[in-house]
């Protein structure tokens, strides 16, 4: 009973909340919600008077006439009219922009087993790449180009707006701009196999200044001291750490991994015993992760990936 409204509260966190609007789009959908939601009470008022008048009101018959007008006002022009408000209001709420539109940030975002690869378009036409944990800059237009290298997923950062699906094959475009500087936190919202829950990602929105800083730290390539372990077990054969390995496109990038707030895209906190097991034994932390265990490894040597890891900021 006592853990109940503690588990309902923490689904009121800010940080993932479609009602803690903190994007223009974000801002339109609770406005819609609270719309609805006023509209819908009123009508349950309305509904509910009838029902008490119906079971305690006077009990004369009333006339042919005024049954005939009830039925017609209340059971085909209100709920004509209140709809049509509603769809009204809420087709007005689409996206309006154009091919013509161009935004001022856009990032390529593919769906994964189950984690987010990230690929910045910087201004020079190049890519920049890294993974699930997406920095924003505020109050400029970003658009995603959303796809999936397997399933169906679903891209949703509660906070800033609504969700599109992420598709093997086809590129869908979703704009957001997001309004407040803060963290929040993005997720998977498309089942999409044992680990769908584990599929997160936080969401850094920073002022002009901060994201520009951001970017440029995040565009250095990484430092190889202490990489000896990691190249000998081969981790670069999967994970690119530029300037590093040569590049790789099949697990997440590593080259700032140690910048990130979380590993295993939004599961455990980024720091050391946390790596250490996920190194050993991702597939107990993330049921079905593409990542094999390195158990077999002696664990001097997973320590010493760990210390390379950690040292990637
Ligand atoms: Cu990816 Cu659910």
């Amino acid at each position: 009973m006592l853990a109940a409204p503690v588990i309902l509260l923490a689904g009121c966190s800010p940080q993932q909340s479609a009602l803690h609007p903190a994007g223009v789009d974000a801002h339109e959908l609770a406005n819609l919600f609270w719309f609805m939601s006023a509209a819908g009470f009123v009508v349950w008022l309305i509904v509910m008077g009838a029902a008490i008048y119906a079971v305690l009101g006077r009990r004369k018959p009333t006339s042919e006439r005024f049954g005939d007008n009830f039925i017609l006002i209340g059971g085909v022009a209100f709920p004509t009219i209140g709809l049509a408000i509603l769809l009204v209001f809420g087709l007005s709420l689409l996206p309006s922009w154009g091919r013509d539109d161009v935004p001022e940030l856009r990032v390529h975002v593919q769906a994964e087993q189950y984690w987010w690869r990230l690929s910045y378009e910087l201004r020079d036409g190049s890519r920049l790449e890294t993974a699930n944990e997406l920095h924003l800059p505020v109050d400029a237009v970003i658009e995603f180009a959303l796809t999936s290298s397997d399933v169906i997923h679903s891209f949703w950062i509660p906070a800033l707006g609504g969700k599109m699906d992420a598709i093997p094959g086809r590129t869908n475009l979703l704009r957001l701009e997001p309004t407040k500087p803060g963290i929040y936190r993005g997720v998977c919202a498309e089942f999409c196999g044992p680990s769908h829950a584990l599929m997160a990602f936080p969401v850094e929105v920073h002022d002009a200044d901060g994201f520009a800083a951001w970017l440029e730290a995040e565009q250095r390539p990484a430092s190889d001291v202490g990489s000896g372990t990691f190249l000998a077990a081969g981790c670069g054969a999967c994970h690119t750490v530029r300037g590093v390995t040569e590049i790789s496109s099949i697990g997440p990038d590593l080259t700032h991994l140690a910048a990130r707030g979380t590993i295993g895209a939004g599961t455990l906190p980024n720091n050391a015993d946390q790596l250490l097991a996920w190194i050993s034994s991702p597939d107990h932390i993330k049921p079905d992760a593409r990542m094999p265990p390195y158990e077999s490894l002696p664990e001097s040597d997973r320590r010493a990936i760990v210390d390379y890891l950690v040292s990637l900021k």
